[in-house]
């Protein structure tokens, strides 16, 4: 029987997802249909979505841009939120809490959110073979797409995190917010300080913000250095890794990340592992 998915954002024409998710379910051999569903970018538009899906039968929803945060904020009155949402304050994975269904909610009730993306970010980086175990990282950026891997990169068993931000305050409000709801994250020492003062040798270097989109480039110190550099943007060069190539650091885009993030929801969803490496391959081969 066919399994349905979807990936619900706006815009959505985009996309990656659905030949992603087909990829793997032919390394699964499973039978599904994963579709690009474009929902107006309001609440009510959104929990309808999402409603008609799982009401019709849906398995399991992806939730891209803009509509992250609604989605978490839909998953906490509902069926419950994963730690890893709880610490991103955003929802990229919609499924269905099979307890509450045989407790007696509503499938609607029992909407469940979970966020996949800073655990493929650490999974895409053990493939790469960066050692994480005691690693000293630096983060920049202080906005969504950082907040959602401090957890995973904590958890992952790194020795010093330092989260680097243009606006300070930002990143050290976020290493307050979070130190308080999370106790693995408020066991851990986090430094926080201005991407032009970040300075020293690090092991791995993350760059979480938003720039690539913008053509500017970050004030990054002549005193900065690192073994690994990553950069969560993809599809374009990135002066990021273009200045820490040239340092010789080895270097990483995210797109590997985004094939991680949508396998643990594929894994989350239909209980398949998936192979990443080999599905990463053949669709870097399709492109
Ligand atoms: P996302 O969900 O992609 O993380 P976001 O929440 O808007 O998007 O956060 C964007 C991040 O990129 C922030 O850390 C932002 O820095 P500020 O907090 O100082 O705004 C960073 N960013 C965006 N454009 C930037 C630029 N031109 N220079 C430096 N940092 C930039």
């Amino acid at each position: 029987m066919t399994q349905h998915f979807i990936v619900i954002g706006n815009p959505i024409a985009h996309s990656k997802s659905p030949e992603i998710h087909e990829q793997f379910a032919v390394q699964a051999g499973i039978d599904i249909s994963y579709q690009r569903q474009y929902c107006p970018d309001d609440t009510a538009s959104f929990i309808a979505v999402v409603e008609a899906f799982f009401n019709g039968g849906g398995v399991g929803a992806n939730v891209t841009v803009p509509f992250k945060q609604v989605a978490y904020d839909c998953c906490a009155a509902r069926g419950g939120l994963s730690a890893h949402a709880k610490t991103a304050g955003a929802v990229n994975t919609l499924s269905i809490n099979q307890a509450m269904l045989q407790q007696g909610a509503s499938i609607t009730e029992a909407l469940y959110g979970d966020n996949t993306d800073g655990q493929g970010l650490i999974n895409h980086i053990n493939s790469l073979g960066w050692p994480l175990t005691g690693a000293r990282v630096a983060l920049i950026g202080a906005g969504g797409a950082a907040r959602g891997v401090i957890l995973p990169l904590i958890e992952s068993g790194i020795g010093t995190l330092t989260i680097a931000n243009r606006t300070v305050s930002k990143a050290s409000n976020l290493v307050d917010e979070l130190s308080t709801a999370s106790e693995t994250i408020g066991k851990h020492s986090i430094k926080t300080c201005a991407t032009s003062e970040l300075t020293g040798q690090f092991d791995i270097i993350i760059n979480a913000t938003s720039i690539g989109l913008s053509g500017d480039t970050l004030p990054l110190s002549e005193m900065l250095n690192c073994h690994y550099a990553y950069d969560m943007m993809y599809g374009r060069p990135l002066p990021f890794l273009q200045h820490f190539a040239a340092r010789d650091a080895q270097t990483s885009e995210g797109y590997g990340m985004l094939i991680g993030q949508a396998a643990l929801s594929f894994e989350r969803w239909t209980g398949y592992q998936i192979d990443v490496a080999t599905a990463t391959e053949t669709l870097r081969q399709n492109k």
